[in-house]
């Protein structure tokens, strides 16, 4: 391994050439492909005096090198390749290599790999430096032309097709690029195709690639590409660029997906969906992921990101993009909150332990540790605050200043912020902070009421605490969009909705002339990405969760009202509110409500959201405590739905033709909720039934959730495993959900029992996540008084780091909040940590991991 060097955003240089055109000749062989690089190059005038020409290649075992046709002798060493400045013309030349790499060997599945017989590449970031020889870096734009030889029946790469005959292909990619969007797709593939034609009348070819036997199951994903490529046409005036579309699922993949040009790769977990195999969140996320890498073929490909600290540039800016898609194709109000538990379980802990680091960060030592939530949804919501603040107006005039100004560029996040100054006139200086400090503000909030003679004066005061980060200890007020409405004591909106423009440490605002002491929503549409502390009693959260008009924080009501309740629970050991109950029971029952919503307000906040609430509040939490409040609040919510529950059942049956809309999906989530309370009350006999009747891989999930949650489901579990052995991403389903509802004693030893299993192939990213991710999901198991837990995971952790550290990395963030427990859980997970930092040999990824969670 090579030793970890930090880089900083600071050290930012331009590089040295410009990149005029890039030839690549793949000759692919599994052990022993062979590739050739003709880089047409000139001095780059931004980058003026005398330079070497450094190349980036790792792993390469080079050939030959050719400069303007003359043999050099050179030797690369471990990260790439040197010409001396006195070998280099000042004027254009052509540099010319030739490597062999070994795709079998790689399993890392970075560069080129081999996944089930198929070749297929992920250059992002810095994969494509083990392809061949390069300048890698997102700044370095050029076109591509690509030439593939292999005996097999498809082969893809970026851009257009030119020409193909037997064993041979051509490509043109003829939009500038980075190397990090190079794709190439080899191997024995089907497709299932259909066109688009673009609002300027362009046809586009669109295929999405699979592996025989799997193409009927591709409809959904070709529809979400449809819908997304007209999205961008009327949302945002974008359109697509070249004659085809190319999608490719492969098994064995890191992430979720991947933008490049033309061709994108995607997990097949993301593409693959028939209602027999797939749950609706699955079909939520295939349509999510297909517009997020659709979108960026604009934001992110046609403009990219000039050095890897922009990362959030493209990244939060097309999560904005596919949150408002799936906004629009389903119900916004579902997508926000779903987007907010999703922020608040993933991005609120990690900006509260000691992996934070800002939305942009100014120094890393592996980049691959930076696709994060921090940079994702948090860069996602820095961009909603945007558009908050300068209103929708303002933000179409500032994309399409962006658009216009940037395209065919590597842009910074200045460059993002200036078109907004520009297009709006507004100065964004303090605003950057939100790009530039980690931690997640901390909002109080103080009321004052002055009844007057000529109505009342109601005055809103807020302070603002930032708190230290790793490397930050000190931080400047934000600017926080915090958007409030006043309600009537009777339940009628005094004051609708208006965003309070926070800009100090402590603010106060003003509404006067109100004949009555309102009550206050605030953060309405969770307008601000903070920790809102505003205490108040059950009375006015069971108020705000029947009358609010804003569903976010109608939402937020019955959420915090759980909160509290447990919280209390856990820490002074009192019993489940009635308030609670009754409040909950009127959202699940009352008709005019989204079926969506209600599934969601009967969801109790998770044992993790619920540790870190102690935590903010004080309490060191206890796992099993926890565990033990929330299944009580469980029981008593299921006893006081009993006499309701069976009809809402069978209201909710649908006995028509298969939906995989929105409204279909939030009835089924609905009817999955009300399964899993009946299952606390009958040991388990119509979720059973519902098992045995289930025509739906949803209702079969939820049927056998409901049966594990209470203990029972072994002879469903059999079940499954016989009718689904064959197909993986549906047993990843059977592995993940036995372990993460296993009781919290059992879950590490289960854990191991099923890593013993012949069809446990840990090399696989979605079998690993699926088994070693749900014990870290498990939270009384993973933080098991025992060490269990912590030790299975460092155990797995250690072994697929030398194969695929950047799964591995992305998997130790499980530790990531272990200075939350007591003394004698932060000894057992410091000394798993210990262990993980202490081998020798560690990747650079999974160190860097371990040492920003042991606070090096
Ligand atoms: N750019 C991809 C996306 O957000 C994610 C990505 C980054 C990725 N690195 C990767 C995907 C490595 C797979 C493997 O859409
Ligand atoms: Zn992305």
């Amino acid at each position: 391994m090579t030793d970890p060097r930090t880089v900083y955003l600071s050290d930012y240089r331009p590089y040295s050439h410009l990149v005029d055109q890039v030839d690549l000749t793949f000759r692919l062989a599994p052990k022993a492909t062979r590739v050739e690089a003709r880089l047409h190059l000139r001095p780059n005038p931004a980058a003026p005096g005398r330079h070497v020409l450094r190349l980036d290649g790792e792993g390469l075992r080079l050939v030959s090198v050719r400069l303007d046709g003359a043999l050099l002798d050179l030797t690369p060493d471990a990260t790439g390749l040197t010409v001396p400045a006195d070998l280099l013309p000042e004027a254009p030349f052509v540099l010319e290599t030739l490597v062999e790499i070994d795709p079998e060997a790689n399993t890392a599945l970075e560069g080129l790999y081999m996944s089930k017989g198929m070749y297929c590449t992920q250059c992002e970031a810095e994969g494509f430096r083990k392809i061949t020889f390069y300048p890698d870096r997102p700044d370095v734009m050029a076109p591509f032309r690509v030439r593939i030889e292999a005996d097999l029946p498809v082969l893809l790469s970026n851009g257009n097709p030119v020409a193909q005959g037997a064993a041979w292909a051509e490509w043109h990619d003829p939009w500038p690029k980075p190397a990090y969007l190079f794709a190439l797709v080899a191997g024995d593939l089907v497709a299932h195709r259909d066109r688009f034609t673009t609002r300027s009348g362009r046809a586009v070819d669109l295929g999405v690639w699979v592996r025989p036997g799997d193409q009927d199951r591709c409809g959904y994903a070709m529809d979400s590409l449809i819908r997304s490529m007209k999205w961008d046409e009327d949302a945002y005036g974008r359109e697509y660029d070249l004659d085809v579309f190319n999608i490719v699922a492969v098994d064995d993949f890191n992430m979720g997906a991947m933008e490049n040009k033309g061709l994108n790769i995607f997990n097949s977990k993301l593409v693959l969906a028939s209602p027999e195999t797939a749950t609706d969140d699955d079909y939520a996320r295939i349509e999510a992921v297909i517009a997020h890498e659709y979108f960026h073929n604009w934001t992110g490909n046609r403009i990219t990101c000039r050095d890897w600290f922009q990362l959030c540039l493209k990244e939060g800016l097309t999560v904005f993009r596919d949150q408002q898609f799936s906004g629009d194709m389903r119900s916004h109000a579902v997508k926000r909150i779903e987007d907010v538990l999703m922020l608040r379980g993933r991005q609120f802990r990690e900006d509260q332990g000691p992996l934070a680091h800002p939305v942009r960060p100014d120094s890393f030592i592996e980049i691959n540790n930076f696709y994060t939530a921090t940079v994702y949804e948090k860069g996602a919501e820095v961009i909603g605050m945007l558009k908050r603040l300068v209103g929708d107006d303002g933000y179409a005039r500032a994309l399409d200043l962006y658009f216009d100004r940037h395209d065919g560029e590597a842009a910074t996040i200045e460059d993002w912020l200036k078109v907004f100054e520009e297009a709006t006139g507004r100065d964004l200086a303090q605003f950057k902070r939100w790009y530039t400090q980690a931690g997640t503000p901390r909002l109080k909030v103080h009321e004052a009421w002055n009844p007057g003679t000529e109505g009342g004066t109601y005055t809103l005061t807020f302070t603002q605490v930032n708190p230290p980060t790793p490397g930050q200890p000190k931080k400047d007020p934000r600017v926080i969009p915090i958007a409030v409405g006043l309600l009537n004591p009777n339940g009628d909106e005094v004051v609708p909705t208006t965003v309070l423009e926070m800009t100090k440490g402590t603010q106060s605002f003003r509404f006067d002339g109100l004949a009555s002491r309102p009550i206050p929503s605030i953060l309405r549409g969770f307008s601000a990405p903070v920790v809102l502390d505003h205490q108040t009693d059950a009375i006015e959260r069971a108020f705000l969760l029947a009358h609010d008009t804003d569903p976010f924080n109608k939402w937020e009501a019955g959420r915090a009202l759980a909160k509290d309740m447990l919280v209390s629970m856990v820490a002074k050991g009192t019993g489940v509110s009635k308030a609670w109950t009754e409040a909950l029971a009127q959202v699940a029952l009352d008709d005019s409500l989204d079926p969506a919503f209600r599934a969601l307000a009967l969801r109790l906040p998770g044992e993790d959201d619920l540790a870190q609430t102690l935590h903010d509040r004080g309490t060191v939490p206890d796992p099993e405590a926890i565990r033990t409040a929330r299944r009580r609040a469980g029981q008593a919510l299921a006893e006081r739905l009993a006499p309701q529950l069976p009809g809402l059942l069978a209201a909710l049956t649908d006995d028509g033709a298969f939906s995989a809309d929105a409204g279909a999906a939030g009835r089924r989530a609905l009817k999955g909720a009300a399964l899993g309370l009946i299952a606390r009350l009958d040991g388990g006999a119509v979720a059973k039934a519902a098992y045995a009747a289930a025509s739906t891989m949803t209702e079969t999930v939820a049927a056998l959730a409901a049966l594990l949650d209470i203990g029972e489901g072994a002879g469903e579990l059999a079940q499954f495993q016989a009718r689904w052995a064959a197909a993986p991403l549906v047993m990843d389903k059977w592995y993940a959900l036995q372990i993460a509802l296993a009781p919290p004693e059992h879950a590490a030893a289960l854990t191991e029992r099923l890593t013993a299993r012949p069809d446990f192939d840990w090399k696989n990213p979605n079998r690993f996540r699926s088994v070693i991710g749900a014990l870290a999901g498990n939270h009384a198991g993973f933080h098991h008084a025992s060490g269990a837990g912590y030790r299975v995971v460092a155990d797995w952790l250690l072994k697929l780091d030398p194969l695929n550290p950047q799964t591995a990395a992305r998997m130790s963030t499980a530790f990531e909040t272990w200075r939350r427990y007591d003394p004698a859980r932060q000894a057992q997970a410091r000394a798993a940590l210990d262990r993980i930092a202490d081998t020798p040999g560690l990747s650079r990824d999974l160190s860097e991991m371990a040492g920003r969670m042991l606070g090096a």
